[in-house]
């Protein structure tokens, strides 16, 4: 596994002419942030050894190199869930070669269901922490030497970057809410109970991604930064169907605003 990520940071090192600190995982509501980055270069998860292939629509995903504003950074557009297939080493693999180039700070989104009867559809939330419910845990098996056996996760997503956050969002009066993400395997979204339940687990939203992620980042020793745009609501006596569909206009609509965001913490993290 070591030998594998660091093969991946060897190639991905000869090809590159930049030395990011900075990554970014182009979740759901931040596609359009790939459009604002300049100098780009770009490699093909397909032409990556050792990367796993995205199943996404037709393309394999890539990494992207380049500045945004005036920072260097890699993003990654494309990411691996585990409700695909993937194994928690493979859902996490990008993140460990991230280690290995030296980033020091990454930034994620996300869709969501909120639990939060405050919430309301499209509503971002930055994340202050969460609850890892996926069936396995990423850090399962023996330890990769990145990090301690037992990881402390009392911050898992920096202070101080939520913070400067809360300071963009309202200087530019963009609403934000704060809250707690599960993270679940999915597919399916949730039941009513099921929603009821992560609710009074202390969670405010819910979804299939990003905590693997987020793990691995802090084990890594890498800062982070979350963001999920609420594309749906599961409160109690008011849960209605939710689609693929629904949720990807929900993240549309927030787009605007999350890139915004994302865009002026970047550039003053
Ligand atoms: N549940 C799980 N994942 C999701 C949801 C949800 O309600 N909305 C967007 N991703």
């Amino acid at each position: 596994m070591l030998e594998h990520i660091q093969e991946t940071a060897a190639f991905l090192k000869g090809k590159m002419h930049t030395s990011p600190e900075t990554a970014i995982i182009l979740g759901t509501g931040l596609g359009s942030l790939a459009d604002e980055i300049t100098d780009k270069y770009e490699i093909s998860y397909k032409d990556i050894p050792h990367f796993p292939l995205s199943t996404v629509e037709g393309h394999s995903g890539k990494l992207i190199f380049g500045k945004l504003g005036q920072k260097d950074i890699m993003a990654m557009q494309g990411r691996f869930h585990f409700y695909e297939g993937y194994s928690m080493q493979e859902v996490t693999f990008p993140v460990r070669v991230m280690r290995e180039l030296g980033i020091k700070t990454l930034f994620v989104s996300n869709a969501a269901g909120g639990m939060n009867p405050a919430f309301s559809i499209g509503d971002l939330m930055i994340i202050t922490d969460h609850i890892n419910l996926f069936p396995e845990h990423p850090l399962r098996g023996k330890n990769i030497p990145y990090g301690p056996r037992f990881p402390d996760m009392s911050q898992a997503y920096d202070r101080e970057l939520i913070r400067k956050a809360d300071a963009i969002a309202q200087e530019k009066g963009i609403k934000v809410q704060h809250g707690v993400y599960l993270g679940t395997q999915g597919p399916t979204f949730e039941t009513p109970a099921e929603y009821k339940m992560f609710h009074i687990m202390g969670a405010d939203a819910v979804g299939m991604s990003t905590v693997p992620e987020v793990i691995v980042a802090n084990h890594c020793g890498i800062k982070v930064f979350g963001v999920s745009v609420i594309t749906d609501l599961g409160l109690e006596g008011q849960i209605v169907e939710v689609s693929h569909e629904e949720v990807q206009k929900a993240a549309d609509e927030a787009q605007p605003r999350m890139t915004e965001i994302m865009r002026e913490l970047i550039n003053r993290a």
